[in-house]
């Protein structure tokens, strides 16, 4: 893939978080999403590329734009697909709480895991675990290998997690086995890529979150060189219903950090609010300024680009 696509995809993310920041706070999850997701249909659709959503904001008849199977682009240039949350943390936007993203990720035709709309058990790690994890085992007997590798006590660890109910009995055995703990109202996306940054002091997310965000995790944690696995989580027998007909036939199968998103990879991501490792959307008189993180897999190259945009130039924004 033309490695200026990357940069491309920031102007995308940038686009959707200018217009949900916009939206910080006024206690309206809908219209903060959908100004994201209006203004990432407009700077997709921008691009020289054979574009197809194939993780987005739902199917067809639920989600009027940038829905699975939507095709975006111009339609000449390189086929792709694209893993995409135009606003990952609605709630956190619409209460101006911290690590709301504006995220996209892209692979060649048939890289991403065509996940169904369901939950997904996922553990995810920094490159200092990477190849110690496993989802199969216990969160004491894993939180014991990163320990191990990361030469500290589990007591040093810090486990990030969505605070749900679903998530007591994981919650009560990581408090016993001793570690630390970050519960999160929302955003797993960002937990995710919290493990794998080295000041955020978060070493390990564990739990269910959306299965479409661990695959739009898994992009950005395979440029960052951490490591992941995810198992799907079936709330009802209509889930596991559409799954095989999406192609899914093991149902326990375990996903690694391959099989969620494979070859090269790239990955953008804007803050929207201030967060663990971006800041959120500054705005000033006529304009605002930006932070976002682009990366590749096959180069593990990551920058962070930090813009400033003025309206009066820009009148779409
Ligand atoms: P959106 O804001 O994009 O809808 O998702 C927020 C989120 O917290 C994800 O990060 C997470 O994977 C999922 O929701 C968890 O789902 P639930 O709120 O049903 O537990």
């Amino acid at each position: 893939m033309d490695r200026n696509l990357a940069l491309e995809m920031v102007r995308v993310t940038e686009a959707a978080a200018l217009a949900a920041a916009r939206l910080m706070g006024r206690g309206d999850n809908n219209a903060a999403d959908q100004a994201a997701v209006d203004a990432m249909r407009r700077t997709l659709n921008a691009i020289n590329f054979d574009g197809m959503v194939v993780i987005g904001e739902g199917e067809r008849d639920e989600a009027p734009m940038l829905y699975i199977g939507e095709k975006v682009g111009s339609g000449e240039g390189p086929k792709v697909d694209i893993a995409l949350d135009p606003l990952e943390g609605t709630n956190l936007t619409a209460m101006g709480e911290p690590n709301a993203l504006a995220v996209i990720a892209i692979a060649r035709h048939g890289h991403f895991l065509h996940a169904p709309d369901t939950y997904m058990q996922k553990i995810v790690v920094g490159h200092e675990a990477k190849g110690v994890i496993d989802i199969l085992q216990s969160p004491t007997w894993n939180l014991r290998e990163i320990a191990k590798v990361k030469k500290c006590e589990i007591q040093d660890l810090t486990v990030i997690i969505l605070e749900r109910d679903r998530h007591k009995e994981l919650i009560a055995e990581c408090r016993a086995a001793g570690a630390r703990i970050r519960l999160i109202r929302d955003g797993d996306v960002a937990a995710a890529i919290a493990t794998c940054v080295a000041d955020t002091g978060i070493d390990v997310l564990m739990g269910m979150g959306g299965a479409p965000e661990g695959v739009i995790a898994a992009a950005a944690v395979r440029s960052l060189n951490g490591d992941m696995q995810g198992k799907l989580a079936w709330r009802n027998d209509n889930e596991i219903e559409r799954a095989k007909k999406m192609g899914i036939t093991d149902l326990n199968k375990v996903y690694h950090l391959d099989d969620l998103a494979s070859g090269d990879v790239m990955f953008a991501a804007t803050g929207v609010t201030n967060g663990d490792f971006l800041k959120g959307v500054r705005f000033f008189g006529g304009g605002a300024e930006t932070h976002s993180m682009v990366m590749r897999s096959e180069t593990g190259t990551i920058r962070k680009i930090e813009a400033v945009h003025h309206f009066a130039k820009k009148p779409n924004y």
